[in-house]
C-alpha cells in the first residue's frame, strides 16, 4: 500500500509545473475572459518592487517596458518579473525619440535593453517607442529588432498629474475590455494609485494580463499594435 502511494505521488509530482514552469503558458484566453493589460514604462526604480508585491498578491500580470539606463542596475528585478509571470518589452536605452533618429541609431537605441533583458531570462517580443512616436523607420527598426510596437488606449498621464487618486479615478473611467493601459512605475503616486485600480478592475470581472496574452497572435515583428 506504501509503495502504490508513493507511485501516485511520484506521478502526481511529475505533471505539477516547477517553479521554473510558472512562466508556462496561463490558462487565461482573452477570447473569452475580459482582458486588461496594464503596463509600466521608464522603470525598473525603486518603487518597482513594491508595484511588484501588489501585483503579486493580486494574481495580477503586467507588462514592463523598461528603459536601458535602468535595467542594468536592477537586474534582480528583472528576475524577478520574469519568475512572476509578468512581462518585458524593451523602451529604448535612453527614452530617445525614435523618429529623430537614422534608421540604424533607432535599431540600436531599440536593441539597448535587451542583453539586460535576455540576462534576466525575458523572451522579449515587445517594444514601446518613447512618446509614442514612431513612423515606418522605425517600424523597420523594430522588425529588425524581432518586436513589436505596442501602444496603449488608456492613459492617465501619470507623469503629470502626480496625484494617486487622480489616477486611478482616470484609468477605471476608461478602461474597459481589451484596453491597454499606460502608467509609468517610476512615480510613487503611480504605483500608490495601484492597489484601488487592481482591487476595482478585478471587481468589475476583469482578467489583469500581459500584453502577449491579450494580443496573442498578432504580435509580430514590426507591426504596430493596437
Ligand atoms: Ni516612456
Amino acid at each position: 500500500m506504501g509503495k502504490l502511494i508513493t507511485l501516485v505521488l511520484a506521478a502526481l509530482i511529475a505533471v505539477v509545473p516547477t517553479a521554473a514552469g510558472a512562466q508556462a503558458k496561463r490558462l487565461v484566453d482573452c477570447a473569452t475572459a475580459r482582458c486588461v493589460a496594464l503596463t509600466f514604462d521608464d522603470g525598473p526604480s525603486k518603487y518597482t518592487g513594491k508595484l511588484l508585491d501588489l501585483l503579486d498578491e493580486a494574481g495580477a500580470k503586467g507588462t514592463f517596458f523598461v528603459v536601458g539606463q535602468n535595467t542594468a542596475r536592477y537586474p534582480e528585478v528583472l528576475k524577478r518579473m520574469v519568475a512572476e509571470g509578468h512581462e518585458l518589452g524593451s523602451h529604448t536605452q535612453n527614452h530617445a525619440n525614435l523618429t529623430r533618429l537614422s534608421a540604424e541609431k533607432a535599431f540600436k537605441e531599440i536593441m539597448g535593453p535587451m542583453a539586460d533583458l535576455q540576462a534576466a531570462g525575458a523572451a522579449v517580443t515587445l517594444m514601446r517607442p518613447p512618446y509614442g512616436a514612431t513612423n515606418s523607420t522605425v517600424g523597420r527598426a523594430a522588425k529588425r529588432a524581432g518586436l513589436a510596437q505596442i501602444l496603449w488606449t488608456v492613459d492617465p498621464e501619470d507623469w503629470r498629474v502626480r496625484d494617486s487618486a487622480v489616477v486611478a479615478r482616470r484609468v477605471l473611467a476608461h478602461t474597459q475590455r481589451g484596453s491597454i493601459v499606460l502608467v509609468h512605475d517610476i512615480h510613487p503616486t503611480t504605483v500608490a494609485a495601484m492597489p484601488k485600480v487592481i482591487a476595482e478592475l478585478k471587481r468589475r470581472g476583469y482578467e489583469l494580463v500581459t500584453v502577449s496574452e491579450l494580443l496573442g497572435d498578432r504580435i509580430k515583428p514590426g507591426v504596430r499594435l493596437p
